[in-house]
């Protein structure tokens, strides 16, 4: 059983992680250890007891809590803070009991009460033992009759070895300029990444790594995430006795929740772990994560799609979407999706959306014809939709502007045009799951791309049932029940999420969505330090990457094609203006990554030299038993003379034999790992080359 308990410590225990907690003297649950597993239950430190402090700090400001609520002289960070309906603001936890269970993974529940008041927090763990992870929830519950005011609520304080000089890597970005990488060393006081925008945002993302000297090969990084698809914040803080904690929740900036009887405040999942090997085995430790137990589709091969909207716009029509479609089909392409444009009135961004039924100018008898020939051809079928919107220009609109968010008293500030419905509103669910689930149901759709473009603002909610500051939350929550929802009623549509690209790329969309659109960016030499970046947290199967014409004076076809087939390939151009010679190359790329597209989708991926730094970068993929893979390696602008450092494989069995395609002498994997390839290439060339296991070790 990875989980001991005594009557006041508990150790968690992974295959090769262990993180363990205990009540102190003073009964507040401290955090006792996280990192390699010990091989004696005894092994672990006790719970931490100050040895002395000052009349300025007080006894409980130094104890590295599991979950402190605020409350006595804790001057830290909290994690919960709530106020009764006396007005206190100050909350006392005590341990009634715990229990373990769960099934198939196991898990811990810790149940705690306020001395004084109903209010009763549960600390939840499930220990995913294989994965070296630890996912932590709580939920709180109101036990009386009057309502709390919830006003903070993370998911989990993480407390790190104790000692200072840690770093923090978070990624921030911008549209067209998603998943940068920061790392910095964390000093007193507090670092805060969030989002208040009701998605995670392009300015930053629900994921961190902290370490002291790590590097992508080794070192220990603790590593972790929150799955949840709106405001979040990470806190990391440094206190002036040299502790270092990270928390992570909810965001509780414009935040506050009624709690009332019978209704339970759960929050949403952060998900940690340890590794002493590096930042590159964080990332697969997440990407084996993401692919076996979140994707709904995690098993299955991602299909090569071509999507329209570069190419026509809003300009879509059966006779145009048909013309492309017979060139992607006669490429090899297997999946046709139409973007934008093709619902009532929208012909440009400012109308239509929230109508969601096809234009009858553009499509006078449906979908279906279209859909006929798309699959005429042997292709599947997928369509954009962006649900949560509406333009003011719109039947929806018109029949029900009180459903989008705003302040009766203030201006709708629209962006690109559109309103945010709130999904907070059950009607307004319901609204969404019927007119989707009727373009589902009455059309062969095997693919759809949900969108959404735009924050909020003016976040004004009038018959909110509780606190409208609900809504951040509640706005998540809705949107959850209607892509659950849509998904059990057509369990074999893949989804992709995209918001203007990688605006909500996070794991609570990944219950649903196999794919996420990570950037609006397609020009390859910027897409490749975007793909470094997002491949931190995520798979190469999640990571739909499209061929365009961004940058194509420049830049070589076959370069975009590499670029793209580093994850889940997908074509944009423009079709129409390829000549023969381009549509070729385009089916033989197509081609050579159907040959290598599981390695890429289920293997195994290591960063071997890294684009956000250099002008020049390799990434390999192996598959799970080691006997095939594959490297690409890109060169960008470089002033020459420039020789390519040597390039160290990874992750190949080192008593086997591999061939390297292009190299004419096998060698063991040891030696290619140690001794390294030797590639050379002029700008803006790139190589794909295939490893290949000879023998068994
Ligand atoms: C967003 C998406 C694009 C495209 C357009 C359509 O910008 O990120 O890929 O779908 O909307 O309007």
């Amino acid at each position: 059983m990875p989980i001991h308990t005594s009557p006041n410590y508990w150790i968690l225990e992974t295959r090769h992680s262990a993180y363990a907690f205990g009540l102190n003297k003073s009964n507040l649950l401290s955090h006792c250890y996280w990192g390699k597993r010990l091989p004696f239950v005894k092994d672990y430190p006790a719970p931490f007891e100050p040895s002395g402090w000052a009349s300025t700090d007080g006894y409980d400001h130094f104890i590295p809590e599991e979950y402190p609520g605020y409350a006595g002289t804790k001057y830290t960070d909290p994690t919960l803070k709530v106020t009764f309906a006396d007005g206190v603001r100050d909350v006392v936890l005590s341990l009634v009991d715990f229990k373990t269970g769960g099934s198939p993974q196991p898990e811990l529940a810790l149940r705690f009460k306020d001395s004084a008041y109903p209010l009763q927090l549960t600390l939840h763990y499930r220990i995913h033992e294989e994965y070296d992870l630890i996912e932590r929830w709580v939920t709180l519950e109101n036990l009386g009759t009057e309502s709390i005011s919830v006003e903070r609520a993370f998911s989990a304080k993480w407390t790190f070895p104790h000692g200072n000089g840690y770093s923090l890597t978070h990624m921030y970005g911008r549209h067209i300029d998603e998943f940068n990488m920061q790392r910095e060393i964390l000093t007193p006081g507090l670092k805060v990444i969030e989002s208040r925008r009701i998605i995670p945002s392009h300015r930053a993302v629900p994921w961190f790594t902290v370490e002291r000297e790590a590097s992508e090969n080794h070192g220990d990084v603790f590593f972790g995430t929150l799955a949840w698809s709106g405001n979040f914040k990470i806190t990391a803080e440094v206190t002036e006795y040299a502790s270092t904690r990270l928390s992570i929740g909810l965001n509780d900036w414009d935040f506050a929740w009624q709690l009332k009887p019978n209704e339970p405040l759960v929050t949403p999942s952060a998900i940690s772990g340890y590794t002493p090997n590096g930042f590159g085995d964080a990332s697969r430790i997440f990407h084996d994560y993401v692919r076996n137990e979140l994707l709904p589709h995690g098993k299955v091969l991602h299909k090569i799609l071509y999507n329209s909207w570069e190419a026509t716009l809003f300009n879509v029509d059966e006779t145009s979407q048909a013309n492309l479609a017979e060139i992607a089909a006669n490429m090899g392409v297997e999946l046709f999706v139409m973007d934008d444009g093709w619902f009532h009135n929208r012909n440009w961004d400012n109308a239509g959306l929230g109508d969601w039924f096809p234009d009858a100018k553009k499509f006078p008898n449906g979908l279906g014809g279209l859909i006929k020939r798309v699959n005429d051809l042997g292709m599947d079928f997928g369509l954009w939709v962006e649900p949560e919107m509406v333009n003011p220009d719109s039947d929806l609109y018109r029949a029900h502007p009180d459903w989008v968010i705003h302040f009766p008293t203030r201006a709708r500030t629209e962006a690109r045009n559109q309103l945010i419905l709130n999904m907070a509103r059950v009607d307004v669910q319901d609204y969404i799951i019927t007119t989707l689930d009727k373009i589902l149901s009455e059309n062969n759709i095997a693919f759809i791309k949900w969108d959404m473009n735009r924050p909020a603002s003016e976040p004004g909610w009038q018959d909110a049932p509780g606190d409208p500051r609900e809504l951040w939350v509640r706005y998540v929550y809705g949107l959850y029940r209607v892509w659950g929802e849509l998904r059990r009623r057509h369990p074999n549509v893949i989804w992709q999420s995209c918001a203007s690209g990688g605006g909500r790329p996070d794991f609570g969309i990944l219950q649903f969505a196999d794919q996420v659109w990570v950037s609006d960016n397609t020009e390859a030499t910027k897409r490749l330090s975007i793909q470094e970046g997002f491949s931190q947290f995520m798979p190469a199967i999640t990571m739909e990457a499209w061929v365009t014409d961004w940058g194509k004076e420049t830049v070589p076809l076959e370069f975009r094609f590499h670029v793209s087939m580093c994850g889940s390939l997908g074509v944009g151009g423009n079709l129409l203006e390829w000549n023969q010679a381009e549509r070729q190359m385009g089916a033989d790329c197509i081609e050579l990554y159907k040959s290598i597209r599981h390695i890429i989708q289920f293997g195994d991926q290591y960063r071997l030299i890294a684009p956000q730094k250099n002008n020049y970068s390799a990434v390999q993929y192996i598959s799970k038993d080691k006997s095939e893979g594959v490297l690409f390696v890109f060169r960008t602008l470089i002033p020459d003379p420039f020789r390519f450092p040597v390039i160290h494989l990874r992750g190949l069995d080192p008593e086997a034999l591999y061939s390297i395609e292009g190299f004419d002498q096998p060698r063991s994997g040891l030696a290619w790992m140690e001794a390294g390839v030797r590639v050379e290439l002029k700008n803006l060339q790139s190589k794909v080359i295939r490893i290949t296991r000879l023998t068994q070790s």
